[in-house]
């Protein structure tokens, strides 16, 4: 596996890769790898002979006020994790060879971006998008990887290639979890031993969700009500919002008759933790690529 946090030697190991006429799989991240990371990193080992890993926390996408100093760095630990899942390139470029003069330049998708965490994190989207493409034009891969996990943000991601025409395929891989159904996080190294159970109750309101859209439920109002008392119930949070959108628009849908995405945001103690489940008008669970 070759480290490096320098542009230039990125592009001429992925041009030296790309002589061999081996295709480019990349995953971009922040780091604090967990299993929802490395499960991408295996779905690139399985397409592409060669996968490239990105890790920088990306300042331009944390609002004033939140985590970006904490965000955890256990960049030794993440190097030894991606050498065992067989990454071929690690690049965990410093802020300024990413950042080294002013940037005038953004990539901004509008609708996409305006419901769910754009309403909570002004600019947030702003940063990911301009960050994503900043990493797809230095390691110019074939395909890309992106979790549901961050629904919203891989759908955001896949609207802007195609209306750029970046010539990357985006695919969209399944959320993995703890074993009490928490989604993996790297934020989920803020909570204490309580918090940390209190928070599998966001998975159960989803859950439940689920449910009873199965049992014929179809009005969003009744099922956020219920998702919002599971939550509460389980101890003290600030909800963000639980929302009920529409897959392709990402806005709000009343009535339940076709896919929707099941989406919410919940402070619990100093962690701000994000999670979905995506379900047609039966409740089944569809899968998104
Ligand atoms: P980060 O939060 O590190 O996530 C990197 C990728 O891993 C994202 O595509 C995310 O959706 C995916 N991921 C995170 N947790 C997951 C889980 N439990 N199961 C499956 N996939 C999971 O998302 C970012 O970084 C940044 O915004 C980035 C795209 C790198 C731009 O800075």
């Amino acid at each position: 596996m070759q480290v490096t946090g320098k542009i230039l030697e990125v592009r001429k190991i992925i041009s030296s890769a790309r002589a061999e006429g081996k295709r480019i799989g990349f995953v971009p991240t922040m780091g604090a790898l967990h299993e929802g990371h490395l499960s991408l990193i295996k779905a690139a080992g399985a397409d592409c002979d060669f996968v490239a890993v990105s890790i920088f926390v990306n300042p331009i996408q944390f609002v004033p006020g939140e985590d970006y100093e904490q965000y955890p760095r256990p960049i030794e630990d993440d190097i030894e994790k991606s050498r065992r899942a067989g990454v071929s390139l690690l690049f965990n470029p410093s802020v300024d060879e990413m950042y080294p003069q002013e940037q005038l330049t953004r990539v901004y998708v509008k609708k996409l971006t305006e419901n769910l965490c754009g309403r909570f994190r002004e600019g947030h989207f702003e940063g990911v998008t301009t960050v994503v493409t900043k990493l797809f034009n230095i390691v110019q891969p074939d395909i890309s990887y992106f979790g549901q996990k961050d629904a919203q943000q891989a759908l955001v991601i896949k609207r802007m290639v195609a209306d750029l025409n970046m010539p990357i395929e985006i695919k969209i891989r399944p959320t993995i979890r703890e074993r009490d159904g928490l989604a993996m996080s790297s934020r989920n190294q803020y909570l204490n031993e309580a918090q940390r159970k209190q928070a599998c109750c966001l998975y159960q309101a989803l859950c439940d969700a689920r449910e009873m859209i199965r049992s014929g439920e179809k009005k969003s109002e009744h099922i956020i009500k219920r998702m919002s008392d599971i939550i509460k119930n389980a101890g003290p949070c600030e909800i963000d919002y639980i929302s009920i959108v529409d897959t392709e628009t990402i806005e709000d849908v009343e009535q339940i008759n076709k896919p929707v995405l099941i989406a919410l945001a919940v402070k619990i103690g100093p962690a701000r933790l994000i999670d979905n489940v995506i379900v047609d008008s039966n409740g089944n669970d569809v899968i998104i690529t």
